[in-house]
């Protein structure tokens, strides 16, 4: 018998549903604060995990009570939300995505998981690996975007980073992929609201990334608040006991999400506790975060025969293993006992710095307004997100300091240290009070530039944060108004940094401004990330993880659509189109432009054959043709011309990287292994089907700037 085994064979029913059992704690003045329950509950083995514990001393406290008070001595399993970033808040997810860097995405979550680490937390409950086409959903903000294979590459970046190579090591985290699955295609966008989609689109769509999470060694798994087409995640046997345990033979902890169990009566398919207790455990679901349905229902589901005691005892037997892969058996103290040395903290601002700068999207820049250049006299900053370094932590602040955070303001003042800059509110977030927008505009007549600083507060993206009108909110938009109107009267250029948690709706903004950067929510350094690019200090090269809509009425609008019986044709009536609006985002996913001028050309394909065995080697050269040095992303489609199932116009396979000098050229190559060209067939089994492909190479996934090779599988 292994030690997790021979604990179980001690354990009291009590116990054994203490360790499926986790509650959220504060903390207060007084000491740490367990919702719900006391802490003689984890004296008595009643909890064994908890969530929202900050501070290496409260969690040394919480596991003192664990460890030297209850019967069994079993640590405490600590959880937080660290989602992009711990104390130092990186780029929202989203905004971290616009770098299609792995490599990167990796190096955030192990200096995350390090700062969790070190406040002794020994879970965090990321990455978000929902794919999200819907800009309307708030959690946007929190994913990859609306593309499943940078879900994928993200899922892996992620776990690595958070967990490295030994999930003892006092500096990993254990990961938790959520939520599985199919969150983001709620019903019109609607935070929890019912989802229904195809087998295909769940399967092709939303399951790879956890595949993926799973294949990287994930530990943990969340479901999804939401149902299936009737089924809630928390409930869903086909998709969490049939497909991640038998058919991934995942042996990870699943984690409900909160009160997620309960909620299950909300879901109408249970009547009482017990039943819903019943279906998520019967689901394989191991861990219970705050709904007490386990404490609470199992006994009962027990006597009424709903649950065996084996199933109990498995879910035990996968959190105590989980526990002893955490090294926590060995030493519950070993996370958060070291303080970090001052020279980590300062190379993580300074990641936390160029990764803020390369999640910028430069989605507009007119006449060269960007960089701004010579010397100016004096810049005026306008607008509520001007001198709001609060917002810039974005939508999940972890432990992060509001005091640790660059404004834009602060961020320009460094870099321009010989300009005068002025700032005026002009809004404010709440209200309707116009009243100050004059006096901001005011500004302009004795000034060489703006920046307008607009967009969503921190809260209006994130969970619980749909909106029906995604775009910047009407006073916002009555101060850029007046602004444009007086800044381009005195021959002004306004650049717009536009902050956000998805892609906004802004096609009269994309018509008045001179330049826009997408600036998401960037973090701790978001105003020194900014500065850095306007002042050209580094030249923007962050590229839309998603499709801009250009109006609300397009929604969903994403780049992988399968082709119609009645393509586009301005000129046919009866052909797939709106009456009213282009069918074309206002910028297609990977869109980003930068400070050099990058031309592609020479696709070169190495063979016209290729069969699954083989891999598709790509090469095509990038030309800086610009006067800035500067980084091009190169993308990889293909299109499957003919298939026995319609295939998307467009399917992401490949990016490449490259940073160039003014009139040097490079030839990037991209592989993919011909494993990767096949497709869910008819019955969604994968087959490799021979016929003609094309490969497409360019900068975004409009098809008119793509290079383009036809080739056959054999
Ligand atoms: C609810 C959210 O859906 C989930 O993402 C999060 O991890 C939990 N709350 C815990 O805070």
């Amino acid at each position: 018998m292994n030690r997790a085994e021979k604990l179980l064979s001690q354990m009291t029913l009590a116990e054994k549903l203490g360790q499926l059992t986790m509650t959220a704690a504060g903390y207060a003045v007084t000491g740490p604060v367990i919702a719900g329950d006391s802490t003689e509950a984890i004296k008595s083995g009643a909890i064994g995990n908890l969530l929202n514990l900050v501070g290496p001393g409260p969690v040394r406290e919480m596991q003192q009570l664990a460890i030297e008070h209850s019967r069994l001595k079993i640590p405490l399993l600590i959880g937080l939300d660290i989602i992009h970033g711990h104390r130092t808040l990186f780029p929202i997810p989203l905004g971290e995505a616009a770098l299609f860097d792995p490599q990167t995405w990796e190096a955030t979550a192990r200096e995350a998981a390090r700062e969790g680490a070190a406040d002794g937390l020994a879970l965090t409950f990321s990455p978000m690996l929902d794919v999200s086409r819907d800009i309307r959903w708030g959690r946007t903000a929190e994913g990859s975007g609306e593309d499943t294979w940078v879900a994928v590459q993200m899922a892996r970046a992620k776990v690595k980073g958070y967990e490295g190579t030994d999930l003892s090591a006092p500096e990993s985290l254990a990961a938790c992929a959520k939520h599985y699955c199919a969150y983001a295609p709620v019903l019109a966008g609607r935070e929890y609201a019912q989802v229904d989609i195809s087998e295909r689109t769940l399967m092709e769509v939303h399951v790879p990334p956890f595949d993926a999470a799973v294949a990287a060694g994930v530990a943990t798994i969340m479901p999804a608040f939401t149902d299936l087409d009737g089924v809630p995640m928390t409930a869903n046997k086909k998709l969490l006991r049939h497909h991640l345990r038998d058919q991934l033979g995942f042996q990870g902890v699943i984690v409900s999400d909160y009160n997620a169990i309960a909620e299950l009566l909300h879901h109408r398919i249970a009547a009482d506790l017990p039943q819903a207790a019943a279906l998520a455990l019967n689901a394989s679901v191991d861990i219970d975060m705050m709904s007490d349905a386990y404490r609470n229902g199992l006994p009962v589901a027990l006597e009424r025969g709903l649950v065996t005691m084996a199933q109990i005892d498995e879910s035990v037997l996968r959190v105590l293993r989980l526990k002893e892969r955490l090294g926590l058996f060995d030493d519950p103290y070993r996370r958060g006992s070291r303080q970090e040395a001052p020279a980590v903290l300062t190379h993580r601002r300074e990641l936390c710095r160029s990764v803020g700068a390369r999640s910028i999207v430069m989605l507009k820049n007119d006449r060269e307004t960007l960089p701004l250049r010579g010397r100016l006299r004096r810049l005026c900053v306008i607008g509520p997100l001007g001198d709001a370094a609060v917002e810039m932590g974005g939508c999940w602040g972890a432990a992060g300091r509001p005091e640790d955070r660059i404004s834009v303001l602060a961020g320009l003042r460094a870099a321009l240290s010989g300009t005068d800059i002025v700032h005026a509110d002009g809004v404010a977030f709440a209200g309707g009070d116009a009243t100050g927008i004059a006096a901001a505009v005011d500004l302009c007549n004795d000034a060489d530039a703006v920046v307008l600083c607009i967009g969503e507060k921190a809260d209006m993206s994130g969970e619980a944060a749909s909106r029906a009108f995604p775009e910047v909110p009407p006073l916002q938009r009555a101060l850029a108004e007046a602004v444009f109107e007086r800044a381009h009267a005195r021959g002004l250029r306004v650049v717009v940094v536009l902050f956000s948690g998805r892609p906004l709706v802004i096609p009269w903004l994309a018509d008045a401004a001179d330049a826009i950067l997408a600036a998401w929510f960037l973090g701790n350094e978001a105003g020194n990330a900014i500065a850095d690019v306007v002042s050209g200090k580094i030249s923007p090269s962050g590229r839309t993880p998603m499709s801009w809509p250009r109006a609300i009425g397009q929604i969903p609008v994403f780049y992988g659509e399968r082709p119609t019986g009645r393509p586009y044709n301005p000129k046919d009536h009866f052909t797939s189109r709106y009456m009213d609006v282009s069918n074309e985002p206002l910028y297609p996913f990977g869109h980003g432009l930068t400070y050099g001028h990058f031309v592609l050309s020479n696709l070169v394909v190495a063979s016209d054959e290729l069969a699954e065995k083989d891999t598709l080697d790509v090469r095509v050269d990038v030309s800086n043709e610009g006067a800035a040095a500067a980084e091009e992303t190169v993308f990889l489609f293909i299109h499957d011309k003919v298939a026995t199932v319609t295939r998307p116009v467009l399917e992401l396979k490949g990016v490449g990287k490259v940073t160039l000098r003014p009139g040097e050229t490079r030839t990037v190559r991209l592989s993919v292994p011909g494993t990767e060209l096949r497709f869910l067939g008819l019955d969604l089994t994968p087959v490799f089907e021979p016929g003609q492909i094309e490969v497409l190479v360019g900068p975004c996934a409009d098809r008119t700037q793509l290079l383009l090779r036809t080739i056959q599988l054999v």
